[in-house]
């Protein structure tokens, strides 16, 4: 498998902002692109390696058809997903040098360990962590976060 990148032509350029370490990134209406300075490891729910690589980008809107990578089919959701957030959960990181991981949950979020930096693309949401579980069924009412809405929905993927 390999990975896969998209581009939204309805996004609004502005100069991204650029965090050292890891981070992923909450594109409006697209995906979390994933970047790190060393390779982020993505795993199955069984804890296979599915891919290990400085970039790529997960689909948070559950209607990609190679998940758990973007394909580019948030063009054709009607609702828009957000890129502002607040976390409730922030973590006051002293450094954020460490490997992250992130697992595919099934049916489920994306579980991710290890020192991430998570903003918008336009800047004004930021938070750091190192663990957590982000959305990827397009659902949660805390996107990018997982609110456990994917049972409710019953999310498959
Ligand atoms: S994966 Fe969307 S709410 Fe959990």
């Amino acid at each position: 498998m390999g990975s896969k990148k998209s581009s939204d032509e309805n996004e609004v350029k502005t100069k991204k902002p650029v965090y050292p370490g890891n981070s992923i990134m909450v594109r409006p209406n697209g995906p979390l692109i994933c970047k790190g300075d060393t390779e982020i490891t993505l795993l199955n729910a069984a804890g296979e390696v599915v891919l290990k690589d400085k970039e790529f980008a997960l689909c948070r809107c559950g209607m990609s058809k190679s998940k758990p990578f973007c394909d580019g089919s948030h063009k054709n959701r009607e609702e828009d997903i957000a890129q502002a957030f607040i976390d409730e959960r922030e973590e006051d990181i002293h450094s954020l040098d460490g490997e992250l991981t992130i697992m595919v949950k099934e049916n489920a979020m994306y579980s991710f360990k290890g020192p991430v930096t998570i903003f918008s693309r336009d800047g004004l949401s930021k938070t750091t962590r190192t663990k957590g579980a982000l959305c990827r069924c397009g659902h949660s009412d805390k996107k990018p976060f997982c609110d456990v809405q994917h049972k409710k929905c019953g999310f498959i993927g």
